[in-house]
This record gives C-alpha cells, structure tokens and sequence, in this order.
C-alpha cells in the first residue's frame, strides 16, 4: 500500500495541465466516486490495525496533495466546472438585505398617536377579551340595545359574560375606574365584530379611542382638538359636526373633514360631496361618568373614536380592505416611509 501511495504521490505532483477537460480526468481518477483515493481507502480497511496510524498519515497526504493539485490547476481556470467557487471574490462584502417596511395601519396609528401626544394625550391599553360591563353596560348601552346582538358580538362560549371587545371604548370605561381627573388619554387597539367579510368589511379591525376628563372640559373643547387633529393628519382645515347618537355620549356627533372636490378620485370617495366621515365623537354622558366612579357635576369631558383601517385607505385612497391583509410585498412596499 506504501508502494501504491508514493507512486500516486510522484504522478500527483508531476501532473500539470491547464485545459478543464484534463484537471476533471484527474480529479475523476484520484478524487472520483470509482477514483483511486477510494480504492486505497476500502484497503485501508482491511490492513493490520496496528499499521492504521500510519498508513492513515500517508493516506491524507495522498489526499491533500490531489485536492491541493486541483485547486491550483482550476484557480488558473475562471467558471471550471470542478470548483464553483473559483472566480468568486470570497472578500466581497455581501449585498445590503431587502429591508422590510412597516405595515400601513402601524405607520398611520403610531402617526395619529404622536399628534395627539403633542397637545398632552397619552396612551393606555385594555384587554382583548372583556367583560360585559367594560364593553357595554358601563357605556350606558341598555340591556335591549342591538350592539349586544350576537349578529354584532363575539361571545366567548364558556362564559357569556365575556366578550371580543366590539369597539376601544371598554378602555375609557377602564380608565375612568383606575385614576381620576384629570384624564386625557388616547387608546389604539384591535376590535372584533362578527360581521360577514367584504371589501369593506371584515371581523377584526383596529380603532383609536380619545378621551379628556376635568373640571370644565365644553364641547368647543373638542371641536377644537379635533380640528387640530383633521389639519395635523390630513393637512385639512375644514371640519363640520353633525348630530349622531351614541349611548355613551350625549350630546354625540360626527365628525366629516372637507376633502375636497378637485378631481375625479374626490367626487367619488366622496360620494360627489366633497365631505368624508372620520370619527364618531361627543361629550361623555354624566351616566358613564358616575359608573365609573367620576363625579359628573364636577367634571365632564369628551370622547371620540375612529377606525384606523377606515382612516388609513382615505389616507392612502385604498379602495379594498383586504390589502391589509394580504401581505402583498408590492401593496406594503408602498408605504417605505421609515417611521
Ligand atoms: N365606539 C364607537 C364605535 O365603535 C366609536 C365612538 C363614537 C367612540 C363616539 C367614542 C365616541 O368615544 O364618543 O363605533
């Protein structure tokens, strides 16, 4: 076996050639599948162990020198088949990775969240998963009311007093309860309503609630902020409020900012009027102030709330809902704002 490996060894080392055709005959001789290096090493199984140790050395050596031989041999020869790795620049700093964006409905909430913590708010959290007085009976909604409907609510089985919270307005009701006046918070989070899937609708959606809480809050109080808040986030300075209802606030309006009317996109977003709805909002009922343990006759305050999803695509003029969800890489690439 000593002979065999120094005579390979000697014919190793003599080898010389440039063409790619000959390197691969070598490389297919000694390094092959049938090659000699494999031949050697099923004899070298059947040897005397205690020739092993060294036959072993001698049988690396044989190897070393036929790998070292081929990589000289290709390194001269660029894109040889033999070596896939010869040619490349293996120093060459790695390309810059795609970098992802933030989803629209983050961007939009984190925009609307900085706007309002500039004049004071700041933000809270509630739970998901609520109870029925935080989502209803706290909100002054009366047994009967059809919000409560299953059509509307998500009912968690095991316990029908628990809830998928239908709106962010449980969390003011918690506020309320923990601290009191003065209270000026603002509170983004996802709701759920069972309601059948569309372009326009869908089970789960994200809202921001507002509320402001002390002695003497009016209702100019929040014609003004949220006129503050439609120039900030929509660069527009016309707002209208029109009377609405809603259980937990009294009086309740509407809230429509003046888009506009200078192209055909506006006529049709806003349905030929040139207003769009934004958010529902009013001077919190003194009923909801006392449930939750706040004295009405001392203080009042406002609350408002709006649908991120439904700010967002006015926004951005998206027409389907279902682009939030789809994560398609060509819809959020569009939204490479780094905020
Ligand atoms: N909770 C209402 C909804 O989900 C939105 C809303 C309206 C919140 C008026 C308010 C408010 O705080 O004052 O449709």
């Amino acid at each position: 076996m000593q002979d065999k490996i120094n005579a390979y060894l000697g014919e190793v080392e003599a080898f010389d050639a440039t063409d790619e055709a000959a390197i691969e005959q070598f490389r297919i001789k000694f390094a092959g599948r049938k090659g000699l290096l494999n031949d050697l090493f099923e004899e070298f199984k059947t040897i005397p162990n205690d020739q092993k140790k060294i036959m072993g050395q001698e049988l690396n050596k044989l190897k070393t020198a036929v790998q070292a031989k081929i990589e000289s041999l290709s390194a001269g020869n660029d894109n040889h088949a033999s070596s896939p790795l010869s040619g490349l620049d293996l120093t060459r700093p790695a390309g810059a990775g795609e970098v992802g964006t933030r989803h629209p409905l983050s961007q939009v909430r984190k925009e609307i969240l900085d706007i309002f913590s500039r004049i004071g708010f700041t933000v809270e959290d509630g739970p998901e998963i609520e109870d029925d007085w935080h989502v209803f009976s706290g909100l002054n909604f009366p047994p009967e009311h059809p919000a409560r409907d299953m059509q509307d609510t998500f009912f968690i089985e095991k316990n029908p007093d628990m809830v998928l919270r239908t709106h962010t307005s449980s969390v003011q009701v918690r506020a309320m309860e923990n601290s009191q006046p003065p209270l000026r918070i603002v509170m983004p989070g996802r709701v759920f309503r069972n309601e059948a899937i569309s372009s326009r609708a869908h089970c789960q959606f994200h809202q921001i609630e507002g509320l402001y809480i002390d002695e003497g809050v009016s209702f100019a109080d929040m014609k003004q902020t949220l006129l503050y808040f439609a120039k900030e986030f929509f660069g527009k300075a016309k707002i209208r409020l029109r009377p609405s209802y809603f259980p937990f606030t009294e009086p309740s309006a509407e809230m429509d900012v003046y888009w506009g009317l200078n192209s055909e996109a506006d006529y049709r977003i806003t349905k030929g009027t040139g207003w769009l709805e934004i958010l529902g909002c009013g001077m919190v009922d003194p009923n909801v102030l006392q449930a939750s343990g706040i004295d009405p006759l001392k203080y009042s305050g406002f609350a408002f709330g709006m649908g991120i999803e439904r700010i967002t695509m006015l926004r951005y003029q998206i027409d389907d809902l279902r682009m939030y969800f789809e994560n398609d890489v060509r819809f959020l690439k569009q939204f490479n704002r780094l905020v």
